[in-house]
């Protein structure tokens, strides 16, 4: 752990006014500085940075904090990641806290120049040596461009015993160090040492910090194994890197999208194309680790994977972490013997785009999957039950639901029947695995809680209000996407499952059915609901006015989030006292209550 006074250290090291006017313009008023908001978008400033408190607030988006917060957010890191950026910016060695840490950071530093001194050795190879010009031309030949070569660095392991190891070793690197790494082996008479990588193109593995802690090598044309990976070191583990992921970063945070492949071809290939927020993860499975790195910086995935068996047991592996981890996947299976590099380099930009962005729902690949597996004959049953086993542990009612309907349509079952199935089963807890027999014989499990919609007066339920207006009515969709840019928020998650259900539909149909928007809702719970509206005709008189009331609502209690927030803001503020910054902390606080005031009597008079 880092000691907190290294934190204040740190804090008081970097004034944070002086460390956000790198990124915005500020404007002295008293002890405060005002400027446009970096975290949404804003023609007036409403971004306060308080210089006495080294704190910002944002009284648009509601974001605050201090550097730290600042940092993790505008950078998309964790905290640790924030203060060890911020540790380097002050010039702070983080060798306060906990001896042993830092005594593994500077190790992992001394690992990380000495895996760039063999970068760039590599690299000298491929461009200059004579040696490197048949891996070159390999490259090329693949249809890599120089440019390519150059961004993701890649290089050639001459095919010599020990040509980077004796270079290493003459320019006093420790022999030690090398084998920590995996870059070299001792010999058998253990007197010298000989090279990991033999005459293989040599592709650089980065973490999400951009730290270099490994190397793939691929064998030029064919040869076993065709790819060899630097083995597990203090500084690389394996299962939770992935290729390329600090290239990708800037563009995955921008098209909130990240496409995840099978290898490091299929990164480099859909760079050059164009489509740079992808990523892949090392020839392992996907794990949690993997998904948290990419949660930072988008919820909205695309898996990419061959159309073979593998491509498929990857995909299928990887749902259940993704799913539990809030992620909304789409899937594309590339036919056989084709993989997203092919793809790369046959396809145009915009085609190529468009084909990977046409994936079928992480829910029903699942559902295939289960389905392709089950028994001949007994079709029905076997899938049913492997569908039962697979949402056994399932937490997400939501999903629970949105599955069973799903399932229901490709087995021709009725789905209300087949709810009520699943949940007395999973009750008797006869899906659960079976080291979990034991606890049947407990006393009632507490009962599963139907899901439930109409809960009256709820967040939820003006969230649910609104989208379903929205939905019948396609001409308001610009309009929410204007609320949305203006910082409104949908926090259910089943209002935000409809949210997403909208946005592909009018990704795909700006101008979207009624039918199309019911057959769109991801429970059924949610289509009938909306099946109810239509029968009824409902928004279908004075929807604009509707539409603004319950937009006025959501904000009514935004607004009422933000208080609370502002008042306890208040409370902090006046122990430290600052003249300046309570007075603008009153200033919104009357703001607020003004527009509060305004929504109560927009409300009173419809009544
Ligand atoms: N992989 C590995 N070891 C192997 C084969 C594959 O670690 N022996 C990993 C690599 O990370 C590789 C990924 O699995 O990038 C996907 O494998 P594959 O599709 O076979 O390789 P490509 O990246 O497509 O490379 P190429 O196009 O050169 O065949
Ligand atoms: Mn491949």
């Amino acid at each position: 752990m880092i000691s907190s006074e290294t934190i204040e250290r740190i804090r008081e090291a970097l004034p944070l006014v002086d460390y956000i006017a790198r990124d915005v313009v500020l404007k002295k008023a008293g002890s405060i500085h005002k400027g446009l908001c970096p975290f949404h978008n804003e023609r007036t400033p409403s971004f306060v940075v308080y210089a006495n408190d080294n704190r910002y607030h944002c009284f648009g988006c509601g974001k605050n904090g201090d550097i730290f917060n600042y940092v993790e957010e505008r950078n998309h890191l964790s905290f640790m990641e924030a203060v060890r950026l911020l540790a380097e910016a002050a010039g702070i060695a983080l060798e306060e806290g906990d001896a042993r840490e830092n005594a593994e950071a500077a190790e992992a530093r001394r690992m990380t120049e000495l895996n760039e001194r063999a970068l760039h050795h590599f690299r000298h190879a491929l461009k200059e040596l004579p040696a490197g010009r048949k891996a070159l031309d390999y490259l090329l030949a693949r249809g890599i461009t120089q440019e390519s070569i150059d961004a993701f660095k890649l290089g050639y392991a001459l095919p010599q015993w020990a040509a980077l190891a004796s270079q290493l070793i003459k320019e006093h690197y420790e022999a030690e160090s090398l084998y920590t790494l995996g870059l070299a082996r001792p010999d058998k008479d253990g007197k010298g040492a000989h090279d990991y990588f033999h005459d293989r193109v040599m592709f650089p593995i980065h973490d999400e910090r951009g730290r270099l802690v490994a190397f793939g090598g691929r064998v030029i044309d064919e040869g076993e194994p065709k790819y060899l990976n630097s083995p597990e070191s203090p500084v690389f583990k394996k299962r939770a890197v992935l290729y390329g992921l600090p290239f990708a970063r800037k563009a995955i945070g921008k098209n909130d999208l990240a496409i995840i492949a099978e290898g490091y071809m299929d990164v480099i290939g859909l760079h050059q194309a164009g489509i740079t927020y992808a990523i892949a993860p090392l020839g392992t499975a996907l794990t949690r680790d993997h998904f948290k790195k990419i949660a930072r910086l988008t919820r909205r995935l695309i898996f990419l994977f061959d159309g073979d068996a593998a491509g498929r047991k990857a995909a299928f592996a990887a749902a259940r972490p993704a799913i539990e981890l809030n992620f909304s996947v789409r899937v594309v299976l590339l036919d056989a013997k084709v993989d997203a590099f092919d793809l790369s380099r046959t396809l145009p930009r915009q085609e190529l785009e468009e084909f990977v962005r046409r994936g079928i729902p992480l829910t029903d690949f699942i559902l295939n999957c289960l389905y392709q597996e089950s028994d001949s004959g007994e079709k029905a049953l076997g899938f049913l039950d492997r569908v039962y086993a697979w949402l056994a542990d399932m937490q997400e009612e939501v999903l629970v639901s949105l599955f069973l309907q799903k399932a229901a349509l490709l087995c021709n079952a009725n789905p209300e029947e087949l709810e009520i199935d699943f949940r007395k089963k999973r009750k008797q807890g006869g899906h659960r695995p079976a080291q979990d027999a034991a606890k049947k014989n407990l006393p009632d499990s507490p009962p599963v809680t139907k899901f439930r919609l109409e809960k009256t007066g709820t967040d939820a339920d003006f969230e649910i209000y609104l989208l379903r207006l929205v939905g019948l009515h396609p001409a308001a969709w610009p309009a929410l996407q204007s609320e949305f840019a203006q910082g409104l928020r949908i926090e259910n998650s089943e209002a935000r499952f409809m949210l997403d259900a909208l946005a592909s539909l009018a990704e795909s149909a700006p101008a979207w059915t009624e039918e199309a928007f019911q057959a769109a809702m991801p429970t059924e719970a949610l289509q009938k609901l909306v099946a109810g509206d239509i029968a009824a005709g409902k928004f279908s008189v004075d929807w604009e006015k509707q539409l603004r009331d319950t937009l006025d609502t959501l904000w009514a209690q935004a607004v009422r989030r933000e208080r609370r927030m502002l008042d306890e803001e208040m409370r902090r503020q006046k122990l430290t006292g600052d003249e300046d910054m309570l007075q603008e902390l009153q200033n919104r606080i009357l703001a607020l209550r003004r527009r509060e005031d305004a929504l109560k009597h927009t409300a009173r008079r419809q009544k």
